[in-house]
């Protein structure tokens, strides 16, 4: 599939995207899969709850299109909080944070996204506001310059980030536990694209739903993204019905390919079962090679491959599997067969 395409695929709807919102669960119940994390935060509401306090700050990570902003939303909601949204680099000014915070209520919810954006001198501020609910701000320049402290109500910062590693250990250490969102089953993907098609007004199979699990990628957004193109297909081609027939055309249309992966992956198995022989190769070597950050192969590419036995991570460096020469249509070299 070309990268424009698959970009689009894992595009973040625009605000006010209409249908993007009515798809978003909006209580826990409703969020599928994360059973984990799902429980863990329940017992982060009821204790918050019970002791009428609005909830400890805490940090979302994990690749995108799990479902970091929408749990940030949900917490929101269960909380009856209203949720403030900002991302890390909309903030550049010491007065821009100042802003944010002095404008906070009591309870009020403050997401940031993309926390690890964050300059270091908005982390330094942010810190006693986390900690103490109070913000220094300086005013005036020269000799004239003095400090100011503003008192804060009690809120509660919800932070996201694709990147935990590059989070600073200071930012880190303030959020006490990270959540980190784990890829969906293909069954949870199944259950979010049923839901949704419901909500969509799609008739779609029953058969049909574990079709478009399948080849999501372990990922919500994705899901979403390819039910629509489905159910455009359907209304188009056959009558408003999606059959296991018309999935399946119309998801070979978009050259989606059978095990979801998108184009960066399918690079990445490419150098590695080719250019590195199947390795062991380095991280940087690797990331050289396909011309992606080697943070962002690390955590946002490396780990679905890795939970599908793509490949594996050796002190040495990353090595293909067996399953890499498979997808790519390749035969494994005989070193490799024993793994098989
Ligand atoms: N557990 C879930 N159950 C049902 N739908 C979900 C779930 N998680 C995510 N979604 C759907 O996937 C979409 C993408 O989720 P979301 O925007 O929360 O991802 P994100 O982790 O914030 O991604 P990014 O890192 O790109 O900001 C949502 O609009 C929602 O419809
Ligand atoms: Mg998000």
């Amino acid at each position: 599939m070309p990268a424009k395409a698959v970009e689009k695929l894992n595009a973040e709807a625009q605000p006010g995207d209409a249908i993007d919102q009515s798809l978003r669960p909006a209580c826990l119940a409703d969020f599928a899969g994360q059973p984990k994390l799902r429980e863990r935060l329940s017992i982060l509401l009821d204790s918050a709850r019970a002791r009428s306090q609005p909830l400890d700050h805490l940090l979302l990570s994990g690749p995108p299109g799990l479902g970091k902003t929408t749990l940030a939303h949900i917490l929101g909601a269960e909380m009856k909080a209203t949720v403030r949204t900002t991302s890390g680099p909309a903030i550049e000014k010491a007065g821009d944070l100042a802003g944010l915070l002095t404008g906070l209520q009591e309870g009020d919810i403050l997401f940031i996204d993309e926390i690890h954006r964050l300059s270091k001198v908005i982390e330094e501020y942010l810190y006693p506001a986390l900690e103490d609910f109070r913000i220094d701000i300086v005013i005036d320049q020269g000799p004239a310059a003095r400090s100011v402290r503003l008192n804060l109500p009690r809120f509660t910062l919800i932070g996201a980030t694709t990147r935990a590693g590059l989070l600073s250990a200071p930012l880190r250490s303030r959020f006490g536990v990270a959540h980190r969102l784990d890829y969906y089953s293909v069954e949870d993907l199944t259950r979010i694209v049923r839901r949704s098609a419901l909500l969509l007004e799609t008739k779609l199979e029953d058969s049909a739903a574990p079709e478009i699990a399948r080849r999501s990628r372990g990922t919500p957004r994705i899901a979403n993204n390819l039910l629509r193109w489905v159910r455009d297909y359907a209304l188009a081609r056959s009558g408003g019905k999606a059959g296991l027939d018309a999935v399946t055309a119309a998801l070979e249309m978009l050259e989606i390919d059978q095990n979801g992966l998108d184009e960066m992956d399918k690079r990445l198995l490419q150098a590695l079962t080719g250019k590195f022989k199947g390795g062991p190769a380095g991280l940087h070597s690797l990331a050289a090679a396909v011309g992606e950050e080697p943070g962002t192969l690390e955590e946002v590419h490396e780990p679905y491959l890795i939970l599908e036995g793509y490949l594996q991570r050796s002190p040495q460096g990353r090595v293909a599997l067996p399953r890499a020469y498979e997808v790519l249509g390749l035969q494994p070299p005989a070193s490799q067969s024993s793994l098989l």
